[in-house]
């Protein structure tokens, strides 16, 4: 018996880019410890307030079948909070309540895609991009950005690109590089999409971690909140990667769509977590804040004990709670140096080709454990690197 070509093709018979986060699990399950370096995650968890309010809505009874978009209070209480931060006026109705920003991902392709449209994001990119593209038909086209331009996409690469395709996802700040589009930047891919009538896919699930500059939601920018999908995530924001609840904002007719879709797959996000949410938003600022603000430290941390050698070099990141280091000066790949890494100091990073073509010869730093493991950890690695330099 035959499986879909659909589900089949999703990771297109290739590696999906995890083979070196799989060994490192490995050799921390055999006893080995190893130092993770290599995980999208906060080390704080959900804070006991979120969980308390979680807790008392499932005591309170929000444990049958939640609304399908997702409760009014919460879309309206995420609805608010995009309004405040980008001035477009938006109400519940531009708001699906989706599990996770994964889920969003999917859910927008699904909504803009036919079978075979292609559907365009940006290299380096987070590594479920091409697959989520191909879970729904589609074909994903990769369009390179490079080191010399701080990773942000040139409107010569968005318009050579553009012609045919159907969708455009971007992220910033971006995981893996950490780069914040600048405006002008966002402008020329608003320029583009009109140009081209694209539909823009915005992941914006790490619109909290800005250190250098400031996040521009692309929706804000003139005629293109009727053409643009906002991804978002409580996950970065408030450490909830785990309660899987996140968002899509859209124009309404849209949103309506994609409750159908939603409907007949997920059948919405548990009321207890959405509830958990709300009480999370309704926090404020502050609360996110103090979730962003080990990033901020390490990412300065970073700085200061990068500074003084040529082993490895930083790329300038002005935000998400990654490092991108260019390690080419060791005559390595990302793939050779992290694996070479992992062997000899029990560090585990993401190789830059696990993110795209564009990435290779980088790796991927998390900044996700405690200051001082995590700057000891630094200096190993660039210590590592520099004797890989000398020979
Ligand atoms: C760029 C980006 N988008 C989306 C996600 C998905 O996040 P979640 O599904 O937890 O909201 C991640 C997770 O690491 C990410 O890095």
């Amino acid at each position: 018996m035959e499986l879909s070509e659909r589900i089949t093709n999703i990771t297109a018979g290739g590696s999906d880019g995890w083979d070196t986060f799989y060994r490192a699990r490995r050799m921390i399950a055999d006893g080995i410890p190893v130092t993770e370096l290599n995980i999208g995650e906060h080390d704080i968890r959900t804070h006991p307030d979120i969980l308390n309010a979680m807790h008392s809505a499932a005591l309170g009874g929000h444990t049958g079948y939640a609304v399908v978009p997702g409760t009014d209070s919460l879309r309206s209480a995420i609805a608010q909070r995009i309004q405040a931060r980008t001035g477009v006026p938006t109400t519940a109705a531009n708001i699906l309540v989706t599990p996770g920003g994964q889920a969003g991902l999917f859910a927008a392709h699904n909504a803009v895609c036919n079978q075979g449209d292609t559907a365009l994001y940006i290299d380096p990119y987070y590594v479920t991009y091409p697959g989520t593209i191909r879970s729904v038909g589609a074909v994903p086209k990769a369009i390179i950005t490079t080191p010399d331009t701080a990773f942000q996409p040139t409107r010569a690469a968005l318009d050579t690109a553009a012609p045919g395709a159907k969708s455009l996802l971007i992220n910033s700040p971006n995981n893996p590089t950490g780069a914040v589009y600048l405006r002008a930047t966002m402008e020329s891919i608003a320029a583009s999409c009109q140009q081209h009538d694209l539909w823009l896919i915005s992941d914006e699930v790490y619109d909290t971690q800005v250190w250098d500059g400031e996040h521009i939601s692309p929706r804000a920018l003139p005629g293109m909140a009727e053409r643009t999908l906002v991804v978002g995530s409580m996950s970065k924001s408030h450490a909830m990667t785990g309660s899987r609840v996140g968002w899509v904002c859209a124009p309404e007719h849209v949103i309506n769509h994609l409750i159908n879709l939603a409907t007949h797959t997920t059948y919405g996000v548990a009321g207890f977590v959405q509830d958990a949410a709300e009480f999370a938003l309704g926090q404020g600022v502050s609360v996110e804040e103090t979730v962003a603000a080990p990033f901020r430290r390490r990412r300065e941390l970073s700085l200061s004990v990068l500074a003084g050698q040529n082993a490895v070099r930083a790329v300038p990141a002005q935000g998400a709670m990654y490092l991108m280091l260019d390690i080419r000066a060791t005559g390595l790949s990302g793939e050779g140096f992290a694996n070479a890494l992992l062997d000899a100091e029990q560090i585990a990073v993401m190789p830059g080709e696990s993110f795209g073509a564009a990435a290779a010869g980088h790796i991927r730093v998390a900044m996700t454990i405690d200051d001082d493991r995590y700057v000891a950890a630094l200096k190993r690695l660039i210590a590592f690197a520099s004797d890989m330099v000398k020979q």
